[in-house]
């Protein structure tokens, strides 16, 4: 008989992966959501497979000592799926942040280590920092937030974790018949805004004037934008030098995570004058324009980058600074390619999805006396690490990062030496 819908009562243990932590009942290991370690809870099953059950909290018997209230009156059992940890205080989701990238390096990599998650700037109570919102949209043409594990929407009038100027294109106020997606882009250190819209088919419909916006993009199938009225990016001053990135292109969605990882990078490569780097994955090139900065013209930075979008901002971004290069092609291709290369440094910063063993052992051929890798997965940094360590390399400074407060996501930077 299928257990979905029924009220267990169980004890939670560890936090897990994902922004669950781990009950059991009958030998059963049962994820919850809602739930914090040491709590004694009633919780709702919301899945069953033959291995586990996923559930809610949606009682608490016993509460522990990190349990706050939820500042969103979205969060919690069924509401919005955005947030994993608004019941939890800052300091405790930085902890349980930094046990859950702790346990994927020693699952995964066999690599002991305490992670410390470090706070990020300008985000006061975890909230407002989101430069970047997608909302979904119903065929009745009302935008809201997806649900958790859901095609439902929660009408989010204000996310409280969103940057305010992304609130003040009042999305979710409007109607947008014949879209299926809105995704509300702000800078972080600009005033530039953008608004991408996904329509339902070919056609663009008659689209509603979002309230603050500077511009307004189409988003095709595969992901390509093109402008609908205003401009193609938005601008972001990092370092004293200012970045175009389109707005469907990538950029860090914290308005203090750019600055952060860039200096955290410089500090970790110790860039010197002459030196060779690679910037792989290299988006608008945030990284390459530091480092060009650092190794100066006597010097030399690569940036690899497949996005065509991408590479466009990167060269205009690195206009001024001739020695830094932006190739525009898969990162194994490339290195392939680079084979016989002397490389110095390399700063490497994937989708989520990791790089994979085939570019540790390709970057490893390279002899760099350092790499900095930059990730937003704990479960495929951790994968990775262990190839690069298989290819010679060694873990010598793992950072972790809030950039992504009251969600489980967590961004690190783990240093490899030769060994
Ligand atoms: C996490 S972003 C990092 C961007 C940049 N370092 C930054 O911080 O702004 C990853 C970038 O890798 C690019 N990318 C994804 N797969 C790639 C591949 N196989 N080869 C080259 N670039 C890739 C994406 O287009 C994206 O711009």
């Amino acid at each position: 008989m299928s257990l979905i819908g029924t009220r267990l009562e169980l004890r939670v243990d560890n936090v897990a992966h994902g922004g669950w932590c781990v009950g059991r009942h009958d030998q059963q290991v049962v994820f919850v959501r809602h739930a914090l370690p040491g709590e004694r809870v009633r919780a709702l099953v919301t899945e069953e497979t033959t291995r586990f059950l996923r559930a809610d909290a949606v009682e608490i018997l016993e509460a522990s000592p990190d349990r706050v209230e939820a500042p969103c009156r979205f969060a919690g059992p069924g509401g919005c799926g955005g947030c994993d940890w608004q019941h939890a205080s800052l300091e405790a989701q930085r902890r349980l942040k930094g046990q859950v990238v702790a346990e994927q390096l020693r699952r995964i990599a066999g690599i002991d280590r305490d992670v410390h998650v470090e706070e990020l700037a300008g985000a006061p109570g975890g909230l407002g920092w989101r430069t970047r919102v997608r909302f979904a949209v119903d065929t009745d043409g009302t935008a809201g937030l997806r649900r958790h594990r859901s095609h439902e929407l929660e009408p989010v009038d204000t996310c409280l974790i969103a940057h305010p100027e992304a609130n003040r294109l009042g999305v979710s106020e409007l109607v947008w018949p014949g879209v299926t997606e809105v995704e509300a882009v702000v800078s972080g250190t600009t005033r530039d805004s953008a608004v991408i819209v996904t329509p339902r088919g070919a056609k663009l419909p008659v689209l509603p004037e979002p309230k603050a916006s500077s511009a307004v993009l189409r988003r095709f199938k595969g992901g390509r934008t093109q402008p609908v009225r205003g401009r193609r990016g938005i601008r972001e001053n990092v370092g004293g030098r200012e970045f175009r990135v389109s707005a469907g292109g990538f950029w860090q969605v914290h308005p203090a995570a750019a600055r952060t990882l860039t200096e955290a990078v410089l500090a970790a490569l110790e860039p010197k004058p002459g030196e060779t780097a690679l910037d792989l994955y290299c988006g608008a090139g945030l990284f390459a324009g530091a480092l060009a900065d650092a190794v100066g013209p006597e010097g030399r930075v690569l940036g690899v980058e497949s996005s065509a979008e991408a590479v466009r901002d990167a060269r205009h971004n690195l206009r001024d600074t001739a020695w830094a290069r932006i190739e525009c092609a898969d990162v194994a291709t490339q290195l392939r390619e680079w084979v016989d290369m002397r490389v110095d440094i390399a700063v490497i910063d994937p989708p989520r999805a990791g790089a994979g063993r085939v570019v540790a052992e390709q970057l490893a051929e390279l002899r760099n006396r350092r790499i900095a890798y930059v990730s937003c997965d704990p479960a495929t940094l951790a994968r990775d690490l262990k190839a690069f360590v298989e290819a010679g390399y060694e873990l010598t400074e793992l950072r972790a990062f809030d950039s992504f407060p009251m969600t489980h996501h967590v961004e690190c930077l783990a240093v490899l030496d030769r060994s």
